[in-house]
């Protein structure tokens, strides 16, 4: 198992890691508009953190967005493929990718989570109270109906790695 960043850099690895990350999310979030989906995925503002197995086989991955100056970052889409679900591949995720984002100096972790899913941000350290200040992040995120406003702080020196 590996976790690996990728982003739309128009290499013939990425996107197609992208795809197979894109087809995983359509599937496993069926509410979520497929163009939604697709434009997030491939968006230049967003970056993905892919589970890979065995070197090219892309399980589940996290797309997310950073601001910089805000020192947030908003997660978009977050799913393992099916077959693969609570085996702790999600855990697994969620820790790289706390790793990952506390080096970019990134405070705080926002995120529409859909009902079903409360459960799991809960387990990861995610609350339904957000801390941050309003004019922080009010207006650079987009309302989503659909889901329930999480909030997670990245501790600057804990070490999440597994
Ligand atoms: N509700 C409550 N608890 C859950 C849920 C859930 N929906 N899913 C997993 N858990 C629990 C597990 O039982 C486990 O608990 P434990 O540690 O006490 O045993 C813990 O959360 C972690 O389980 P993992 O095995 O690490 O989770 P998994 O690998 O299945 O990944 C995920 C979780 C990403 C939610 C996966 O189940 C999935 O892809 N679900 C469908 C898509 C989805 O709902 N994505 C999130 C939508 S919101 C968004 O994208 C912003």
């Amino acid at each position: 198992i590996e976790f690996k960043i990728i982003t739309n850099d128009g290499t013939h690895e990425s996107m197609r890691m992208l795809i197979d990350l894109k087809n995983i999310f359509a599937r496993q979030l069926p509410k979520m508009p497929k163009e939604y989906i697709v434009r997030l995925v491939f968006d230049r503002n967003h970056e993905s953190m892919c589970i890979i197995k065995d070197n090219t086989k892309v399980i589940g991955g996290i797309c997310y967005r950073k601001y910089p100056t805000q020192r947030f970052a908003e997660i978009a889409f977050l799913a393992i493929t099916a077959t693969l679900q609570v085996k702790g591949y999600g855990t697994r995720l969620m820790n790289k990718f706390k790793e990952h984002i506390q080096k970019q100096d990134v405070e705080y972790l926002l995120t529409y989570a859909d009902n079903y899913a409360i459960g799991y941000f809960r387990k990861q350290g995610f609350y339904q109270e957000i801390k941050m200040q309003p004019d922080r992040w009010k207006g650079f995120i987009k309302d989503y109906d659909g889901g329930t406003l999480m909030e997670c702080y990245v501790h600057s020196t804990i070490d999440y790695g597994n």
